[in-house]
């Protein structure tokens, strides 16, 4: 058996192929089969003249997703997809599929989701997970190559890592215990045995909304390195998501194009990313201080103007064409033209309306920004927007970020917190810090977080023991996936999405 991946290596051959049928086209005298066999998609062309009349017959009643095996001779055809068509010498029916749910018509979201396991299959889905699949591919890659070593953090555990208001609590032999939220605390203590340590495992956050940013279940990438500080930190984060990214664009053009990547700012985001202070960022969002000669508020309200001029053009547009196709006399075909125009159009006209209510709320959030708070995901729209790259947020006000975070030691109002905040409206997509490493300063701030202290009496252990300055980050895999192929929503990055709402299938 042979994957249509490797077709190119049997080029004027005879090959046997398994898989599915993503498309069916009949013909006078010829059926064409779009076969999908997870490694690709391949045209293959069935001749009524050169297979025996049963085998014919079959190719014919082949419905959307019938499983079959195709053996063919392998011939170069640069207009298919994947380059390459199979001239069918023989068909084997595997299975006859029922009525396939998922048809090539549009489907609400809600639908989609429900049919998760089937919808899987569909072209788009198989590219973005594919690219998942690069992602982590690359993120092993890069720490081994830095010599990390990968350890695992439990996922029952005794105490909280980032508070306590979304802890997902289950049963521990008649103890509470909850699912992790981050395996940071382990990493430090792994660090310290190890050095650099990375962390790769699934963590729980009970967000009780439905936003296009949260999961409850979420993979999370956490290295945790000896002897870092806060710069070290950052330039640890720059070479990492850079080298993710030029992996990506190398080894995954075909599946980019097919999710219509414009890959403009992956490419830009190869370049320095700014690192901005808290102020710095505070002063851009309010718009107290331009970037590159762009004012946050300003832009904002340009965009609302533009994003309305084309509200107008669009919904024109729509009657226009709606108008002609009501005027009897067209021809079939364009009628068919214009209704798929006119689909488009709306669809449009959707996300366009959708801009139209968030600009507004965006200028009002960013005007209105409180000094010392932390940023809310609107905010971090305003201030990415404006950048092609994408851009480092230190030093914050202590009282919005986490317990174990170091001060800043030349200025004590700050924890030496960094979030990583995605371009073209993205937001947050990693989030880390160097440590505090002083015990007496961790317990006040254990005390002060109302948590409770005999659990993390192990913790504080790392700070009685050759306490020394580490740092660490964590990255949303899914909020990585979700910038790099631009999608609207977290849930199409990870196979089987667990949110508020949903856990079928
Ligand atoms: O910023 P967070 O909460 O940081 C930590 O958990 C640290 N302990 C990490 C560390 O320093 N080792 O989460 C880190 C990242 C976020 O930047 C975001 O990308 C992702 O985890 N994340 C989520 N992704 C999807 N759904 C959610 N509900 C998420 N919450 C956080
Ligand atoms: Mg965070």
């Amino acid at each position: 058996m042979v994957y249509i991946k490797q077709l190119s290596e049997f080029e004027g051959k005879e090959v046997t192929l398994k898989g599915w049928v993503a498309n069916r086209r009949d013909s006078k005298g010829l059926v064409f089969i779009n076969l999908r066999d997870g490694s690709g998609l391949c045209q293959c062309v069935a001749d009524e003249n050169k297979i025996p009349e049963v085998e014919f017959d079959q190719a014919g009643k082949l419905t959307l997703e019938s499983a079959a095996e195709i053996t063919g001779i392998v011939v170069k055809d640069e207009r298919q997809i994947g380059g390459f068509e199979i001239q069918v010498t023989g068909i084997k029916t595997i299975h006859i599929a029922e009525e396939f749910p998922i048809a090539k018509k549009e489907h609400g979201i809600e639908f989609l989701m429900d049919q998760r396991h089937l919808w899987l299959r569909s072209q788009r889905q198989w590219a973005i997970l594919r690219i998942r699949n690069t992602i982590i591919y690359s993120i092993h890659n890069f720490f081994q190559k830095e010599g990390f070593v990968q350890m695992d953090a439990p996922i029952f555990t005794g105490n909280a890592c980032e508070g306590t208001s979304n802890l997902f609590e289950t049963d521990f032999y008649g103890d509470p215990a909850y699912l992790s939220q981050s395996g940071q605390l382990y990493g430090e203590a792994m660090a310290m045995a190890f050095g650099k340590i990375y962390t790769f495992g699934p963590t729980f956050r009970a967000e009780k909304s439905k936003t296009r940013r949260h999961l409850s279940e979420f993979w999370m990438i956490e290295p945790e390195m000896a002897f870092y500080d806060i710069h070290q930190n950052m330039d640890l984060i720059e070479s990492f998501l850079q080298y993710i990214i030029k992996e990506v664009l190398e080894k995954c053009q075909a599946e980019l194009k097919l999710i219509d990547r414009d890959t403009s700012v992956l490419e830009s985001s190869l370049n320095k990313f700014p690192r901005l202070t808290y102020d710095e960022a505070v002063a851009i969002i309010k718009g107290e201080k331009d970037v590159n000669g762009q004012n946050s508020i300003k832009s904002l309200e340009n965009e609302l103007a533009e994003v309305e001029a084309k509200i107008a053009a669009t919904i024109a547009e729509i009657a226009d064409r709606e108008a002609k196709i009501a005027v009897p006399g067209m021809k079939k075909g364009e009628i068919n033209f214009n209704q798929t125009k006119i689909a488009n159009l709306k669809n449009d006209l959707k996300d366009l309306e959708e801009s139209q209510r968030n600009i507004p709320q965006w200028i009002e959030s960013a005007k209105n920004f409180r000094y010392g708070n932390d940023l809310g995901g609107s905010d971090e729209t305003v201030i990415t927007r404006l950048f092609d790259v994408p851009v480092m947020v230190y030093d914050w006000p202590h009282e919005v970020k986490a317990f174990y975070l170091k001060r800043n030691p030349e200025n004590s109002r700050f924890a030496r917190g960094v979030d990583v905040l995605a371009p073209e409206g993205y937001g947050e997509i990693i989030g880390g810090g160097e440590r505090e490493t002083n015990e007496q300063l961790l317990r006040d701030k254990i005390v002060e977080h109302d948590l409770p202290m005999a659990d993390f009496e192990w913790y504080l252990d790392l700070r009685k023991y050759g306490s020394v300055p580490h740092a660490g980050f964590g990255l949303g895999l899914e909020r990585l996936v979700t910038w790099l192929c631009k999608l609207k929503h977290v849930r199409e990055s990870i196979p089987f999405p667990r949110m508020y709402g949903r856990l079928l299938p």
